[in-house]
């Protein structure tokens, strides 16, 4: 390293030092970073985001943990990319996990070498990220640059239990966290990129006052009625389904194509592992919603109620 390199290096660990802490959900500690709590592994990642260049065109897929950010990544990207491929016989899809096709912000560089995320000015480029809205780089928020962001919202139970199974099941957590433990911290806020409220309200006020900028969509709508939504999706990015795609039944062809049972079912979402700490298969549980109902007892629903009550009352975004 050099002797400029050691200085940051120095700056960053008196930073992090200087920042509230908690115990994590997985073994990295979560501190509390421009308001919201981040793994202590990622904070320099995303420091180093806020240089990111916006374009235009680019798609920036936002979710809270655990919300369906792998689905939504397989969605846009086969809506975005129809014209290459066939969702039954040559999607990347039927070979790579979602996470490996749509990169995350802070990971970028890695995969600017990708044809399909090619560096040409004129394509459209996909990325997610976790952040909350205000944390996010200036140049996707800023509204000369007019790039666009889609935001997948799901209730806030389902992501509890889907959270606490895959922190406790599927991470390399050394002690994993009790129900009544992780639920107390999920209460309070203090999970990865929360608290909950405040990810999902900073978007949805975003998405209110400027809904060309941000889409607002929910994980249980899409459940519902995954058609519907796909095409408000796709005509979002700017690529709407034509009368004959329509037609032809792509839209529901995507929509199998990208469901969980027959993503779980895929070898390389079976036996792979793209992420160094976590299977594939770990982000394949369920998929499903109200599963919560199996978990929370009712003091446990009254709680997290009244907190829901508390911080989102008056903003019009229920579950
Ligand atoms: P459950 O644990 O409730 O099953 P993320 O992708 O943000 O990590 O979110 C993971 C959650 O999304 C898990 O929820 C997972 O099962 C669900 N999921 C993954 N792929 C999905 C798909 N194609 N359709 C619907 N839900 C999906």
């Amino acid at each position: 390293t050099t002797g400029k390199e050691a200085d940051h290096d120095d700056c960053h660990d008196l930073l992090i030092a200087s920042l509230p802490k908690e115990k994590g959900w997985s073994s990295h500690q979560l501190y509390l970073y421009q308001g919201f709590w981040c793994p202590s592994v990622y904070i320099r990642e995303e420091m180093a985001a806020q240089h990111f260049q916006a374009r235009q065109k680019d798609i920036v897929l936002a979710i809270n943990p655990k919300s369906g950010t792998t689905w939504l990544k397989a969605l846009a990207f086969s809506i975005l990319h129809r014209q290459h491929y066939t969702p039954s016989q040559n999607s990347p899809l039927l070979t790579s996990n979602p996470h490996a096709l749509v990169p995350n912000l802070f990971l970028f560089q890695g995969f600017v070498d990708q044809d399909l995320n090619s560096n040409n000015a004129h394509s459209t480029r996909l990325l997610a990220t976790h952040l909350p809205y205000h944390a996010l780089p200036p140049s996707i928020k800023s509204l000369a640059i007019g790039c666009r962001i889609v935001y997948l919202c799901r209730n806030p139970y389902d992501t509890f239990i889907s959270a606490w199974h895959f922190f406790t099941k599927a991470s390399d957590s050394l002690e994993p966290l009790s129900l009544n433990d992780a639920f107390d911290m999920y209460c309070r806020g203090i999970f990865g990129y929360g608290p909950f409220w405040d990810h999902m309200l900073g978007y949805w006020k975003e998405s209110s006052e400027r809904p060309q900028k941000v889409l607002f969509l929910k994980y249980e709508d899409l459940k519902d009625n995954p058609i519907l939504h796909m095409k408000r999706l796709a005509e979002f990015m700017g690529v709407p389904f034509s009368i004959e795609e329509e037609n032809e039944g792509l839209i529901e062809e995507i929509s199998r194509l990208c469901s969980i049972n027959n993503l779980r079912e895929l070898d390389v979402n079976k036996t792979g592992k793209f992420f160094p700490h976590f299977e594939n298969k770990a982000f394949f549980r369920k998929g499903e919603v109200g599963d919560w109902v199996n978990y929370l007892t009712p003091e446990m629903v009254a709680r997290l109620d009244k907190v829901i009550q508390e911080k989102m009352v008056g903003f019009g975004l229920t579950f």
